[in-house]
């Protein structure tokens, strides 16, 4: 730790409570990792209760020139929340207030750690409903959501973050606030600030305060599986679904090694099909019942004419309905419980081309030690690639990360983009100029020097070969 960073701790505790300064390794090891299981350890974590409190944070840090790294839930699967140049980390779970849900307007206001769960949860007795709902963990917080344009499963119908977010409040680096959007369901009023900062990984200000517009919530809700012999099958299901006039309220589906995951995790209480090359979960929601109904029935004609379905099922209440979900939700849990260490991809193609970049993805392994599964978001066409090895062995080392290069390499040549929903982070950026070309990835870096002069927020994420220090 330099003199700065010594200076600045002495200068927090002159106007935080003790608890709102940690600097012990025992108190700052909880914020060190996220769910990518890397870990990075901060000088101080602080925990701010005011967006005054975060301004005068950020100001005396950026006075001070030393790093300073905001996080939410530490759900994230790219290592944007980690402290890589170590500094000041700022967690935003102490700021967790709802502060208005306006009902006539149907609008929420929240502060970042606000949990996403416990926000739908909230709106539920309103009868209103905030669709993305990356609720596949408890604890991810909409202030995360906003800094990754989180998509998860509804994105198919109802479009992502940024598609609810209507007004900010941020803190640039040097301490200013800024209130960017608002109220108003259209604004036009000069550069869309709001949709910048939604995504930008929070590396050009942090949110302390989310305006999002809501949606009235759908009265019912169908789900049913599809077993499928064939991935191309599966594509061919979802895309004549589209055909057939049906926006579904989610597509997913999981590969076999996914599927016998999943099963080995969750036991008997799955009931899974293990054979099967593909599983597909559809869910169709709406106000009318007969209107769901007749959907669903529909699926299930599409289903049986497109072929390669070798059982299907259907939930007849909320409860059953619960139980096919939890087998998709469960599945990133489990195929990290093997224990094995593992990379993650999180591509996404145009539509039809996931079957085809699923299939080259598993042709690539063919004959390797490393272990593949790929399961996501098929409506969306967003691929999640877990890449299992062991890092103790060099070979298995080297040839997972060769995987992961092809994995990039062939998205892009799918016309596809590096990640659809997780974030560059520190997982990415090595990969950015893959996919961006000098000229683009100029532009953004001037953007950030735009809000971040001395490039002291959030460093070490996004651009490739920003230096990321060592793991803790
Ligand atoms: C999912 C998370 C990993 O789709 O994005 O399960
Ligand atoms: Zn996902």
């Amino acid at each position: 730790m330099n003199e700065n960073t010594e200076g600045l701790i002495t200068r927090y505790r002159s106007f935080l409570r003790d608890e709102q300064v940690v600097t012990d390794r025992e108190g700052m090891a909880h914020y060190c990792y996220d769910a990518t299981e890397m870990r990075f350890m901060p000088d101080v974590v602080v925990l701010p209760s005011t967006t005054e409190e975060v301004s005068r944070i950020m100001k005396l840090a950026y006075e001070a020139g030393v790093p300073l790294t905001p996080q939410g839930g530490r759900t994230g699967l790219s290592g944007g929340a980690l402290p890589v140049a170590a500094g000041v980390l700022l967690s935003l779970m102490r700021m967790n207030r709802t502060i208005e849900i306006d009902e006539k307007n149907m609008q929420v206001v929240v502060e970042p750690g606000v949990v996403a769960a416990d926000l739908q949860e909230t709106l539920k007795s309103h009868n209103l409903f905030f669709p993305p709902d990356p609720s596949s963990t408890i604890e991810s917080t909409l202030g995360g959501n906003v800094a990754e344009n989180a998509g998860y499963t509804r994105a198919v119908k109802y479009g992502v973050t940024r598609d609810y977010i209507i007004g900010l409040e941020a803190v640039l680096p040097n301490g200013d606030v800024i209130e960017v959007g608002g109220r108003t369901a259209k604004n036009v009023t000069g550069y869309d600030l709001v949709a910048l900062i939604v995504g930008s990984e929070g590396t050009l200000a942090v949110v302390t305060k989310i305006i999002a517009k809501l949606l009235p919530k759908p009265a019912f809700r169908r789900t049913c599986i599809f077993y499928l012999d064939d991935l191309v099958a599966a594509a061919d299901l979802v895309v004549s679904i589209f055909a057939g006039g049906i926006v579904p309220s989610a597509i997913e589906f999981m590969d076999n090694t996914s599927i016998n995951c999943v099963a080995d995790y969750l036991s008997a209480s799955a009931d899974l099909r293990r054979d099967a090359a593909v599983m597909v979960l559809v869910e169709v929601d709406g106000n009318h019942r007969t209107g769901v109904d007749e959907d669903v029935s529909r699926v299930f004609d599409l289903a049986q004419k497109s072929g390669g379905v070798v059982e299907s099922k259907l939930a007849g209440n909320d409860e059953e309905a619960e139980r096919l979900w939890r087998i998709r939700r469960e599945t990133l849990p489990a195929l990290k419980s093997l224990g094995k260490d593992h990379l993650e991809a999180d591509v996404v193609v145009p539509r039809y081309r996931l079957p085809y970049l699923a299939r080259s993805i598993k042709e690539s392994g063919e004959g390797k030690k490393v272990n593949i599964a790929t399961y996501g978001h098929a409506g969306d066409g967003n691929l999640h690639v877990t890449i299992q090895y062991r890092k103790r062995n060099f070979a298995e080392t080297a040839e997972a990360h060769e995987l992961l290069g092809e994995i990039y390499r062939k998205t892009i040549e799918m016309k596809g983009k590096l990640t659809g929903e997780h974030g560059v982070g520190l997982t990415a950026k090595d990969y950015m100029s893959i996919q961006m070309s000098p000229v683009e990835i100029g532009l953004m870096k001037r953007i950030k020097a735009a809000f971040d002069p001395k490039g002291l927020l959030n460093p070490g994420k996004i651009f490739p070969g920003d230096g990321a220090g060592t793991t803790a």
